[in-house]
């Protein structure tokens, strides 16, 4: 046993890399039921010899990441290594997974040629076969190939062992953020390869000027089909000129091809294009590539990180629905399937190496692996394994040499090692500011001011945000900032929204992130930043981005809508715009009409449809328009303002009456405490929220400043309550313990009829360096009251950054469904620009709240106390009351935890404000 595993991070004994294609040479797939021990350390008995009795072990699924499966346990950081800095060695604490299964080997394979393929071990494979070692796989997310042709034993049962090992050499090359997880978890298969085969093909398929052309680089005297483009059996290894429609994302149209010796065929799916830096852009077919991506990891709550196909495919699906139309694969290469599934979807695609080494910038970038020549046989072979198994594939558009591994001469090795297998696509790395190897500047996290910075440059490469809009919690703000950056800079090509998935893990009936397995070091919920939930459940980021990246824009301006397509590469000829008019919410007029067929970016104006008309009304009357595919989904939608609500009627002043005001009562602290017979509690000025992700992490939180305000824990003095013939006024002074500074809040209350009608004005006094977590009112209501409907933003939750997607109606849920569940709970919910509320019983009794003229609405079970303190969601559990909040605004989204804080317009400062709300018991 040596004292280090993987000699610098390299494999060994394994065949040289090679597409990943669909052959009908025999395979036989390994997945399934082997026998499985797990050790402590990496010093367990022997266990190869094929004799070996493994009838004790447990049985483990292959592919499987074994800590999901109850043995050790998952542990998360983000940049800290979980092993001291000691490169190359690790710990003997090395868990240490033993594998056995045996395999019955067809006679009829004697005299072939067979592979032994892994698809994905994590972190090194020691392989036996019939208790031969025959290598060892290093590269956790890359494919090896072993020849085991002079051991097997066709026509008899065979024994299959490997050994692996949690940590190796080639974990200080594999330090991204995300879960540590060992396994053999991708598949297995023992694969003929048939003398006179196809060991590898390469297709090169271009489009330009309206053409295709097409070479097939394969062995000699093999022959190629493409029937769709009248090419059969034709000559491999020499270019052919065809008529074809190019490759897309939005035009993914692919050629069923075959290429065949007499001994195999394999069979192909292309697509042409050609990408190239043209004129300081990254284009493809000669038009500049825009970017509305994700950045996708793999990973499963239940599985880690096995994700099932059709798990892959409906969550692509899920993306094109919200129109993302590029996938940053961080950070290292998918399993095999995706790119096909991407291919055919229509994605671009950036493959990243399996690299990364970003704790070792903890130390300085001391010893780093990017720049110590003793690593770079394992870099260059990392990086030509990527580039060789996914070359084939249109949708993949560059390479990435990998992650946050700092700068240094293995660079430029990797980059070398790329050309030379493809010249055809260009590089990207992101931790290299000076792109000296790459042909694309990229950067994450910038804000939106430098990438205008950026975009205003004289020249300079194409420039992508490789990350951005980081989706931890309630978030991302700022996306639309960025897409008009994205539009007006033509340099400025677009990015990758940090990131897909909330790597959450479900343990019993919530989902678990770092610390949550006793790890001794750990990044906490860093790992919960994605754009749907850990069991990829949109959450409003998503929907939000959906919005703001809908390829039909309907935008108003001044009495009429304007249409823009928004594509990149289709018409609107197949959209149809449906149409309704909602007066206070409520339909009175509907039609469906074809959209203009506007060219990419094209716009126009459209004339209200005949019969778009509000009939009279004193409510607000709304044209909505809704685009769609014929026969498929919605791709945009937009609203125009018809006319506003009259000015309510006014009703009959009621008078104070002992402690009563009309239908309300008060207490002796002037606070409401029944409306008709039904009890409430407040309400109070309440200025703090759950502080979200973006509100607690990055540079100088906004919830630490709050937290030394102490607006979590604000008290309350009523200066005085006077009573007057036309209401009540309460003064109170709102301010924190141990600080001068504070709130003045005078509350007006007034009586018409059957309804109260709370006017607030809120007055800052003292020293104020900190904005409001928001500001409005907090109340209790009788927790029976749990039915909502609302005329306001909807159907989802909104903030002042981020509310594309919320469009005026009339909506109805339940305080249960408004409810968003952030993994880390945090504050949500909010229903924006509220124009009246209902809550109400089964019976339809409750309360009715009319905003003057809106208000932001938040209703829950618990309170904003509560809802501070709890780490998982079960940790909320639903009392007596319903707690409402009443805001006349919120601090903005922004996406702090990582990157620039919401746009200053977005920010709620300490300065005076108003609130009016009517409330009626209905
Ligand atoms: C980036 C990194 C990602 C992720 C993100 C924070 O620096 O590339 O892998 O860690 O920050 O969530």
């Amino acid at each position: 046993m040596t004292d280090h595993l993987g000699d610098w991070g390299r494999p060994h004994g394994t065949v040289p890399p090679r597409a990943a294609l669909h052959t009908d040479a025999p395979v036989i797939d390994l997945s399934g039921a082997w026998r499985f021990r797990l050790s402590p350390t990496a010093a367990a008995a022997e266990f190869w010899d094929p004799a070996y009795d493994d009838s004790g072990w447990d049985v483990l699924p292959v592919p499987s990441s074994w800590p999901m499966h109850g043995y050790g346990r998952p542990a998360y950081t983000n940049i800290t290594y979980p092993f001291p800095l000691d490169p190359p060695f690790v710990p003997t604490e090395n868990p240490t997974g033993d594998h056995r299964r045996t395999v019955a080997v067809p006679a009829d394979w004697a005299g072939q040629r067979v592979l032994l393929r892994f698809e994905g071990v994590d972190s090194l494979g020691r392989v036996w076969v019939n208790g031969v070692e025959v290598g060892s796989t290093q590269g956790s997310r890359l494919t090896h190939e072993f020849d085991v042709t002079a051991h097997l034993r066709p026509g008899a049962d065979n024994v299959i062992a490997v050994r692996v090992h949690q940590w190796s050499a080639g974990s200080y090359l594999e330090d991204q953020d995300m879960w540590w997880l060992p396994g053999i978890f991708r598949a297995v298969t023992l694969e003929v390869r048939p003398a006179g085969g196809l060991d590898d093909v390469f297709v090169h398929a271009g489009f330009a000027e309206g053409r295709g052309t097409l070479r097939v680089d394969a062995p000699d005297g093999a022959l190629l089909s493409v029937p769709a483009l009248g090419l059969h059996d034709v000559a491999v290894n020499t270019a052919h000129a065809v008529e074809v429609a190019a490759w897309t994302p939005e035009t993914p149209t692919l050629y069923d091809a075959r290429v065949s010796t007499p001994t195999e065929t394999v069979t192909l799916r292309i697509g042409f294009r050609t990408v190239a830096v043209v004129d300081g852009l990254l284009t493809a077919n000669g038009q500049r590539i825009f970017f509305r991506g994700v950045n996708r990891h793999e990973f499963h709550p239940d599985l880690g990180r096995v994700v099932p196909l059709d798990v892959v495919r409906a969550e692509l699906e899920l993306m094109k629905a919200h129109h993302v139309n590029a996938i940053r694969t961080s950070h290292y290469p998918p399993h095999a399937a995706l790119l096909d599934l991407c291919d055919e979807l229509g994605f671009w695609v950036i493959v990243e190496n399996d690299y990364e080494t970003h704790g070792f910038e903890q130390n300085g970038w001391r010893d780093n692996p990017t720049d110590d020549p003793r690593w770079t046989d394992a870099l260059v072979d990392r990086m030509r394994r990527t580039v060789s198994r996914d070359k084939n594939h249109a949708c993949v558009v560059m390479w990435s040499l990998g992650n946050e591994a700092g700068v240094g001469r293995n660079l430029a090795s990797m980059a070398a090692v790329a050309r030379s297998i493809d010249p055809d696509r260009p590089l990207h790395y992101e931790g290299d500011r000076s792109s000296a190897h790459t042909d694309v500047y990229s950067r994450m996290y910038a804000s939106p001011a430098e990438v205008a910075e950026i975009g205003a440059a004289p020249d300079g490469l194409p420039f992508v945000l490789c990350e951005y809009a980081h989706a931890m919690g309630n978030g991302p703000g700022l996306l639309t900032d960025y897409r008009e950056l994205f539009e007006r800079y033509p340099r400025c090509q677009g990015g990758f929204i940090w990131e897909w998935l909330d790597h959450g893990i479900r343990v019993g009936d919530h989902f678990a992130y770092g610390g949550d397995f006793g790890e001794p070091v750990h990044d906490g919920n860093f790992v919960i930043d994605g754009l749907v939930f850990p069991d990829r459940t949109p959450s409003p980021g998503l929907t939000e981005l959906g919005a703001v990246f809908a390829p039909v824009r309907l935008e108003p301006e001044g009495e009429n809508l304007t249409i823009r397509n928004a594509y990149d590469h289709r018409d609107l000829s197949d959209v149809v715009l449906d149409w309704v008019v909602t007066v206070d919410g409520e339909p009175v007029a509907t039609g469906t009409e074809p959209a203009p067929a506007l060219a990419p970016g094209e716009s126009a104006r459209l004339s209200v449809p005949s019969g778009a008309v509000a009939p009279p009304s004193d409510n607000e009357a709304w044209l909505t328009m809704t685009a769609r595919l014929l026969g498929g989904r919605q791709v945009g939608a937009g609203q125009l303002l018809l006319h506003e609500a009259a000015p309510r009627p006014r009703g009959t002043r009621r008078r104070i009456s002992g402690d009563t005001l009309g239908v309300a009562r008060f207490g002796a602290d002037g606070r409401l405490v029944a409306i008709g017979d039904m009890p409430v509690s407040g309400p109070r000025l309440d200025v703090w929220r759950a502080p979200i992700d973006n509100d607690e992490f990055g540079d100088d939180p906004l919830a630490r400043r709050w937290r030394a305000a102490g607006l979590h824990r604000m008290t309350h003095r009523v200066v005085e309550v006077a009573g007057t013939l036309g209401g009540w006024t309460v003064q109170t002074r709102v301010a924190a313990a141990g600080v001068d500074r504070a709130l003045l809040a005078t509350y007006r209350w007034s009586a018409e009829d059957d309804t109260v009608t709370l006017r607030l004005d809120v007055e800052p006094t003292g020293d104020w360096d900190v904005p409001l977590p928001r500001a409005g009112v907090s109340m209790a209501v009788p927790g029976r009251l749990g039915a909502v409907t609302w005329f306001g933003g909807g159907p989802g939750e909104a903030y002042v950054d981020s509310h594309s997607a919320a469009l005026v109606g009339r909506y109805e849920s339940t305080v249960d469904a408004m409810q968003t569940p952030y993994v880390r709970p945090q504050e949500n919910g909010n229903r924006t620009k509220v124009r009246w509320a209902r809550l109400t019983d089964t019976a339809g009794a409750g309360l009715e709240i009319l905003g003057h003229p809106t208000f932001e609405l938040t209703a829950r079970r618990w309170s904003t106390a509560a809802l501070t303190a709890a780490r998982h969601t079960d940790d909320l559990v639903p009392g007596r009351d319903i707690h409402l909040h009443l805001d006349h605004a919120h601090q903005g989204l922004g996406t702090a935890a990582c990157g620039p804080p919401a746009a200053p317009e977005a920010w709620l400062p300490a300065e005076p404000f108003e609130l009016e709300v009517t409330f009626r018991a209905v």
